[in-house]
Order: C-alpha cells, then structure tokens, then sequence
C-alpha cells in the first residue's frame, strides 16, 4: 500500500545533529514516527525487543484498538461480522476487501466445493507419523507439501493466487480432519458437496459407518463463529512469519506452513490448549485458583496464566467477550454440564478483581473460551490449536497477498545490536585450555 502522506514530523538530535523524522498517520489516527532512513542517514538502528513499538508494515486489512478493545476486518466490526456472516464471506471479504455479492459468494463456495478433495498419494503421508505425533507439526508438514502437488503457485504466484488461496482454504479442512480420524484409527470421511464449509467439517471429523453423523445447526453456527474471530488480527507473530518467510520470495504454501509453526507455542495459538490444561489442573487440584494465581504473581516461576494478557489488548479482548457469550448460549443449547466453565469463571473472576493483574491489564483474550466450546462440540484437546490455524488461515492469506502487493515492502530483515566479544586473536587447538 502507499505510505499515507505526513502531516508533521519529529526531531531527533544525535550527537548535536538535528533529524527530521516524519510522522506517518493512519486512517484511524494512529500516529508513527517513519524511520526508514534512519540507518541511512544517521549510521544508528533501533533496539526494540519483540518488535513492541514497530510497525512492520502499513495495512489496510484489520484494526485493532487495543485501549477501547475494538477490532475490525476491513472496516466491519467483528461483532456484526461474527452476528450476519458465514466464515466463508469473511475470508472472501479478507482476500478481497469487500464483502461479496451473492454471485460472489455463490462461486466461492463452489471453487471450495471444487478443491476440498486431497491428492490420494497425500494421505499415505498420514501412516508414517507416530501415534501420538502433534496435529500442529502435521498440518504444518502438509500444508508445505501442497506445493509437490498443486505447483502452480511456484510457477505463476500472482496470477494463480486467488485459485492457490481458494485450494488452501478447503484443503486444510480436509487435512485436518483426515489426520483426525487417522490418529483415531477410524476410516476417512471425504467432503460432501451438499454441506456447508464448517458443516463438512464436523461430518469429516465426526461420521462414522458405525453411526452416521448429522451435523446440528446450532454446532455449525457456534463453529462458524469462533473461525470468524480468529480469522486475522493484524500483525501478529504467526502473521509476521507469514510474511517474512514470503518476503524472501517464498511460496504461499512455504509461508502458511511457517505461519502454522509459530502459532503453535504456547503464548500463541497454542494457548488455547494450555487454558484447558491448566483448568484441569485447577480441577484436580479441588480448585484451588490461588495455588495458579499465586504461582503467575511468582517472579521466580514461569508459569503464566493461559488464556489472559495480549500484546495490543489493555481491556477485555473483543473476541473474548463473543466467545464468552457464546460459549455460555452452546453448552445451553447442546445441555452441556463442563466444571471447566465454572472454573473459567470463577479464575476470570479472581484475575480481574486482583490488582497485580489490573496493573498489568491482564483481561481473558481469544483463547481463555473457545476451548470450552470446542469441548462441547467433541472436538479433541489436542486439535484447538488446528482449529486456530484453520480459522487464521484467510488472515494470514490476505496478508501475505497484501505484501506482494506492496512495492514498498523489503525482504523482512532486522538488524541486531551486537554484545559479543571484540575481535581476538585465534587460538590454535594446542593452546585452548
Ligand atoms: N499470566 C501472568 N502474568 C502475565 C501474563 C499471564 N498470562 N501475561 C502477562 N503477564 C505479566 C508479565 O509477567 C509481565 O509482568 P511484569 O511487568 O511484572 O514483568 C507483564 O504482564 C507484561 O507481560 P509481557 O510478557 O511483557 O507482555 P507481552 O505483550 O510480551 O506478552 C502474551 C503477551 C500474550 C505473550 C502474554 O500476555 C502471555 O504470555 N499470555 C499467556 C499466553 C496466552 O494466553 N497467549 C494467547 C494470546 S491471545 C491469542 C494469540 O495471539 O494467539
């Protein structure tokens, strides 16, 4: 995208020389000071540990505000989004920057419905991971494997994206799904054309021979939900490895894959694993929230409370306070009794009234809830993150496609302030002691 134009600048004064710096401002007011050629002109870098204070880039797909907890796609607030769309006319409205029309939408659905299969030889690459093998390190195998079997997009990446970003999209599905029910031993259930992309879904994930599976409205909506929520959010660390790994002219399966690896961790996507572990934990402990909370206040421990805290957010996450309702309205609607939101609850209750955490504005984010309803839905522990991936991945599409549409956009490449030793003189073998 064009830097929006400066209306002011900011001075700097090193060593008695006065820089003017340009203030760039965003369409929301967001002001940043354009150091682009401070290296340049000045021979200083900025230090600035995991990029707080950086803007990567300038983007025109999601806003956050993290003081008023506001987050929208393309201009829409996330609430209207989560409350009218399906998560396919979000992707397509993160892909395109416009909501489609229905012609739009109609022939979307039928390129998802076209691609959904997986090359047969593909799902031998199942047989040959351990049982226990994680889902996350699957689907990050086979994401960057696509590109063996679907080369289009190395040769032409611009002209094939749309189809590319469309096979991806219906592709995961199945993927997860299939190692799903490989991991489970049972037989694969192929996507059906009659079924909506999140209804395919959960008939991939849940039909069986044995008992055929129908997939309930109210299971499907909840689904399509928590995809809508999850399906950008700026730059965060998965979306940046995207990015950085397409800045090098990287392939858009290469970059998925790696955006799929950084979700993983624990202060990522894979938070929403850790939550459900640590509330169980806090169950067979006979809810002893304090034992937790005293252990996060703990400088000495590592432990952090999952599911709390966020990079942007200083008040509730918006997402959060959607998944919370939600979550409340699916365990009702399904007759769910889980002590784990009434743990939840409870934990959220502590936190919030706990001036450490005030302090530090720790409010529940994305991934304090939504494993609850996965839970309800039947969907495994150790599959959340993959759901994650499975929503960001439009996110993390539009974004890498924003980026090479960008002429301003260098390959991503920080510097480093060097603290090593001073040149010395080389030490043969004989004399190392
Ligand atoms: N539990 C206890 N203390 C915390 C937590 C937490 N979950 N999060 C932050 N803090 C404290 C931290 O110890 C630090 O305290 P002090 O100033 O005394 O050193 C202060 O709050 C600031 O923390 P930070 O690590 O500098 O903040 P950050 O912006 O670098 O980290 C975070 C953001 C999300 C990694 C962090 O809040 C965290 O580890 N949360 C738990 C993991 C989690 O839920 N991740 C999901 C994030 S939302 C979805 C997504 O992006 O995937």
């Amino acid at each position: 995208m064009p830097t929006p134009p400066s209306t002011a600048s900011a001075q700097l004064i090193l060593d008695g020389t006065s820089y003017e710096l340009p203030i760039i401002v965003g369409s929301e007011g967001e002001r940043s000071i354009d150091i682009r050629n401070l290296f340049n002109t000045t021979g200083y870098t900025v230090l600035d540990n995991g990029f707080k204070n950086s803007a990567a880039c300038t983007s025109t797909i999601t806003y956050v505000d993290g003081e008023r907890g506001v987050l929208r796609y393309c201009g829409y607030a996330i609430e209207d989004l989560a409350e009218h769309c399906s998560f396919v006319e979000v992707a397509y409205l993160l892909l395109h920057n416009k909501l489609p029309n229905q012609q739009e939408l109609d022939d979307f659905y039928s390129l998802l419905g076209e691609f959904a299969l997986l090359h047969e030889d593909m799902i031998h690459f199942f047989d040959h991971f351990p049982a226990a093998a994680a889902p996350m390190s699957i689907l990050s195998v086979m994401v960057n494997s696509l590109v063996n079997f679907y080369p289009e997009m190395s040769d032409n990446p611009r002209e094939n994206l749309d189809t590319t970003a469309c096979r991806l999209i219906s592709k995961i599905r199945t993927i997860a799904a299939f190692s799903y029910k490989m991991s489970i031993g049972e037989p694969l259930v192929y996507p059906r054309h009659d079924l909506s992309y999140c209804g395919n879904f959960l008939n991939m994930m849940f039909d069986r021979p044995v008992r055929p599976y129908t997939v309930q409205p109210e299971m499907e909506r909840a689904l399509n939900k928590l995809l809508i929520l999850h399906a950008d959010h700026e730059q965060n660390c998965s979306t940046s490895a995207v990015r950085l790994v397409g800045s090098s002219g990287g392939d858009l399966y290469s970059s998925i894959s790696a955006g799929i690896n950084a979700l993983a961790g624990p202060l990522h996507g894979g938070a929403n694993e850790a939550v459900i572990r640590m509330l169980e934990a806090i169950h067979a402990d006979n809810n002893d929230y304090m034992k937790y909370v005293n252990k996060a206040k703990d400088k000495n421990d590592p432990f952090r409370l999952s599911g709390f805290g966020h990079r942007i957010y200083r008040t509730y996450d918006p997402r959060g306070t959607i998944i919370r309702e939600t979550c409340d309205e699916i365990l009702r609607i399904l007759d769910v009794q889980d002590p784990l939101l009434e743990i939840a609850k409870d934990l959220e209750e502590i936190v919030l009234n706990d001036e450490h955490f005030a302090r530090r504005n720790l409010y529940p984010n994305v991934d304090f809830y939504s494993g609850i309803i996965y839970r309800a839905l039947g969907i495994p522990t150790t599959m959340f993150t993959v759901m994650f991936a499975l929503g960001r991945l439009p996110g993390w599409i539009a974004q890498w496609k924003e980026m090479h549409g960008d002429k301003e956009i260098k390959i991503y490449r920080p510097r480093q302030l060097y603290t090593g030793s001073p040149a010395r003189a080389f030490v043969p073998m004989e004399e190392r002691t």
